[in-house]
Formats: structure tokens, C-alpha cells, sequence
């Protein structure tokens, strides 16, 4: 008898913000990196991507939705997540034989973005670890996000480490087959309850040179580059895990804005330059910079992935002064909002 049933599963991934960045892969294929990093997950209220996977035996093809637009998802990142997961169901159903054959049924997924796609607002990991999450719990499979994570990668590097809440770390591993380059938990959003992260969207727009073909330029051209991807990044790592489990606050922010300008110096070492930031964004820099001065203490920390937007990580019992300082700092720059601030301490249920 045909199954004419339609199985479906929902889910949603936060969005994660590196503090410490991933920037070059030593595997452009299975999207293994030259460096370890380091995030943390936002809030879902503020930004999340949203997924629902179906299948059936009678869908015709595998289709996936994004924000009401059918996308192109023949590409080898969408089809390596899909082979992977169908790859781990078919073993269920090979050992359990009374199982409805979900790995031979075509998928649908849709998924919605809560905030700008594409903008350096690391749409692509909210939305690999959404995609992976939601056909991992259609198909029932067992394994845990550290597991899932490893499939993740393979869709975009720093989805992996949207599959935890908190604070997570993505090793780059040793392997030639990726095995261990997968997310790890330093330490619950629990952990660190008054860590809050304000974002300021400098321009909603598409950026110009994805993340994936700036790094690959950077691994070519740079001479800055080697230099922090084996010797600055990996002591950075270290201090980073030790500040976040010591909660310092003074440690985290001068290590975040260190780590997000030698990013940006790495790009500008590139050949042609890539420049992320603009004018808005150094000047949210200056406004930081400033009140960490004036207040004799880092209170305020900024950090700017492949776009202009900055996220500022800051202390809740700082809230007022922070967002205050930058709202009248930037308000007369064009193009500036401030967009709601994001809780991070909001618990992810990655089970
Ligand atoms: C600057 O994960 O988008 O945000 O693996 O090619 O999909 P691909 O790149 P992606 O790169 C993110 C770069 C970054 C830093 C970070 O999130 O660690």
C-alpha cells in the first residue's frame, strides 16, 4: 500500500555571533576551517530562523522555501546536509525494517528569518542548524547536537555552532574527514545570566563579498593571515574559554574587539581589499572605544562579522548607560538603528 501520509517536524535555530572568528577553510568541501572559534547565541525573540521539513511519498522533489521564495538548492552544501541526514534515517530503517521509508521520500522544507538575510547577521547559521534540526527530528534520529553539528558545517561553517545556546566553541579538529571538527559547549547561556548583546543594523543590505569567497581570497593573498590563524587565534581561544568560565567581563570585551579588528585586518591584507565595515560602523567603533575610556573600565564591546551591522556585547546593569551612550553617540548618522537588544541568557533546548 502507497503511504499517503505527509510527515512533517518544526524547529527553530538562533542566530550566533562569533567573538572569536572563523575566517578561512583548509577544506573548502567539507567546510573544515584554519582556526577554532568561538560564539555566542543570541536571543531567538530578536533573531531566529524558523523551519519546517516535510516528506511524503508522493512530493516530487526536494524543494526548500526561504521567506516565501523557492531557492536553488542543488548546490553541494544543501545536497551534502540532505545525503547526510537521509544517510543516518536509511541506517534506522535498516535496523528497523516496520519503519516508514523516510529516507527515499522527497523533503520540503520552509523556513522564515525573523531579521535581513544575508546582511553579516549570520543568516546562513541560524538557517543550516534550523535546516539540519528540522529533518534530523522528521527522521527521529538520535544523534546529539555535537553529532548534528558535523552535518551542519557542511551547510555553512558557523551553523554548527547554532545547534547550542550559550557560549560555543567550533574546533577545527585534525582529521582529513572533518570527524572532529564539530561544536562543543564552553558553557550554558545560564552560566553568564547578565550578558546581554545589543545589535546595531547599519544596513540591511546584501553583502558584497560573501563570507565564503572572502575567506578563500584571504587564505590566498594574505601574509597577515597564517599569522593569526596559527599563532594569534589559537592563545586567543584559550583566553576566551578562561574569561567566559571567570564570567570577566573586562577579559571577554577587550578579546572580542581585538579578535573582530584582526579579522578585519585580514581582509584589508587581501588582494583586492575587502572592506566590511563603512563609515557607520567605525564610527559606532569610536563611540565604544570612548566610553570605555571615559568609564575607566571595558563596559561596552563590539564586534562586526562579514558586514557593517555590530553586534555590542555589554553587562545588563550597564543596559542604560551603554545603549544610551550609543543611541546619542550615532543618531545623527544616517543609516543607524539600534535594533532591540538581544538577551542571550534565554535558555536554546538543543535536545
Ligand atoms: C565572519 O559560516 O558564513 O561570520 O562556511 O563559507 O558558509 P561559510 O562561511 P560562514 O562564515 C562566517 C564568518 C564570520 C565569522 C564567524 O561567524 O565565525
Amino acid at each position: 500500500m502507497v503511504d499517503q501520509k505527509i510527515y512533517t517536524a518544526s524547529t527553530t535555530a538562533p542566530v550566533n555571533i562569533a567573538v572569536i572568528k572563523y575566517w578561512g577553510k583548509r577544506d573548502t568541501a567539507l567546510n573544515l576551517p584554519t582556526n577554532s572559534s568561538l560564539s555566542v547565541t543570541l536571543s531567538q525573540k530578536d533573531l531566529r530562523t524558523h523551519t519546517t521539513a516535510s516528506c511524503s511519498a508522493s512530493f516530487e522533489s526536494d524543494t526548500l522555501h526561504l521567506n516565501g521564495e523557492l531557492q536553488n538548492i542543488s548546490g553541494p552544501r544543501q545536497t551534502a546536509c540532505f545525503r547526510e541526514l537521509r544517510s543516518l534515517r536509511a541506517a534506522l530503517e535498516a535496523a528497523d525494517p516496520s519503519l516508514p521509508k523516510l529516507s527515499t521520500y522527497k523533503l520540503h522544507i520552509v523556513s522564515e528569518n525573523n531579521f535581513p538575510t544575508a546582511a553579516g547577521l549570520a543568516s546562513s547559521a541560524a538557517g543550516f542548524a534550523a535546516l539540519v534540526r528540522a529533518i534530523a527530528d522528521l527522521y527521529e534520529l538520535p544523534q546529539n547536537p555535537t553529532e548534528l553539528s558535523r552535518i551542519a558545517r557542511q551547510g555553512s561553517g558557523s551553523a554548527c555552532r547554532s545547534l547550542f545556546g550559550g557560549y560555543v566553541a567550533w574546533e577545527q579538529g585534525e582529521k582529513i574527514d572533518g570527524s572532529d571538527s564539530l561544536a562543543v559547549e564552553i558553557a550554558p547561556a545560564s552560566h553568564w545570566p547578565d550578558m546581554k548583546a545589543a545589535i546595531l543594523v547599519v544596513s540591511a543590505a546584501k553583502k558584497g563579498v560573501s563570507s565564503t569567497s572572502g575567506m578563500q581570497a584571504t587564505v590566498a593573498t594574505s601574509s597577515l593571515f597564517p599569522h593569526r590563524a596559527r599563532v594569534v587565534v589559537p592563545q586567543r581561544m584559550e583566553e576566551m574559554i578562561k574569561a567566559i568560565k571567570e564570567r570577566d567581563f573586562e577579559t571577554f570585551a577587550d578579546l572580542t574587539m581585538k579578535d573582530s579588528n584582526s579579522f578585519h585586518s585580514v581582509c584589508l591584507d587581501t588582494s583586492p581589499p575587502i572592506f566590511y565595515m563603512n563609515d557607520v560602523s567605525k564610527a559606532a567603533i569610536r563611540v565604544v572605544e570612548e566610553l570605555n575610556r571615559v568609564s575607566g573600565r571595558k563596559i561596552a564591546a563590539y564586534t562586526f562579522d562579514a558586514g557593517p551591522n555590530a553586534v555590542i556585547y555589554y553587562l545588563e546593569k550597564d543596559e542604560a548607560l551603554v545603549l544610551g551612550v550609543l543611541k546619542g553617540g550615532l543618531e545623527h548618522v544616517p543609516g543607524f538603528a539600534v535594533s532591540g537588544t538581544a538577551a542571550i541568557p534565554e535558555e536554546y533546548d538543543a535536545s
